[in-house]
């Protein structure tokens, strides 16, 4: 992970200047994660906790967009009590970015992190009707029938679902097996699941496939890429066009 001098972060982070960075952690009043550092040069991450007089620091930081296709097992959070592996520990990056929305532990695929939180929070509003594609293996065989409620929407936690897009991609008769592909605009708590779960059927395997534009395809299981500035200034477009719409 990509570590930097207390000294030039303290620095940085624009509330003195290098010198007097240096002089505060001689003296003893600065606090790595809690405890007093007073040597130069000491390392740190981009999760530590700096605090100058007791009083943490605001890190300067570039704003950052990355596109991670998440591997299963890795849990969508920024730190796990029960010490799992985050999908932040995938990304070696100065900044302290965190991820938009969720995918469950066992689901892969596109997940966006960033730090500039207009975005994240556009992105993640229910209204913003940003459209996510999932890929869901599903146990048993999907009929016409089960297409159209879905389409349409099934009632899960007490509230029927949005509108869908749904195809049926594939079954497999031999080993009962369905492959269905479903675009929604909401990000409901395991909605997928529980959206095949209404119709009494179980998700054995799920990926998110893309986010708006922004698809996974090209991008090998557990690595990840930084946005370009186009698809950045395109998401911020969809914010615009939204607030004149819904929002
Ligand atoms: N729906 C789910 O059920 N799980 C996910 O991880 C994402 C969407």
């Amino acid at each position: 992970m990509e570590q930097e001098r207390l000294q030039k972060v303290i620095a940085n982070a624009g509330i003195v200047s290098r010198r007097k960075a240096e002089e505060y952690i001689q003296k003893g009043r600065v606090k790595v994660d809690g405890k007093i550092i007073t040597e130069l040069g000491y390392k740190v991450s981009k999760h530590a906790i700096i605090m100058v007089d007791d009083i943490e620091i605001k890190r300067s930081q570039e704003l950052r967009y990355v596109l991670l296709n998440k591997p299963r097992g890795v849990v969508t959070t920024t730190s796990d009590d029960k010490h799992r592996k985050t999908v932040v520990d995938l990304i070696d990056l100065p900044e302290r970015i965190y991820p938009v929305g969720r995918l469950d532990y066992d689901t892969t695929g596109a997940l966006l992190l960033t730090n500039d939180g207009t975005l994240a929070e556009f992105l993640m509003h229910p209204r913003s009707g940003i459209p996510k594609v999932y890929l869901a293996k599903v146990e048993g065989i999907i009929k016409g029938e089960h297409i159209v409620a879905l389409k349409n929407g099934v009632v899960i936690d007490g509230r029927k679902t949005a509108k869908s897009r749904v195809k049926l991609r594939r079954v497999d008769i031999e080993n009962q097996v369905s492959f269905v592909e479903l675009t929604i605009h909401e990000g409901r708590n395991h909605q997928v699941k529980k959206m095949f779960e209404a119709l009494g059927f179980s998700v054995i395997k799920l990926k998110r496939e893309s986010i708006a534009f922004l698809s996974v395809k090209d991008l090998p299981s557990g690595e990840y890429r930084l946005l370009n500035k186009k698809e950045v200034a395109r998401l911020y477009g969809l914010m615009k066009t939204s607030s004149n719409e819904t929002i």
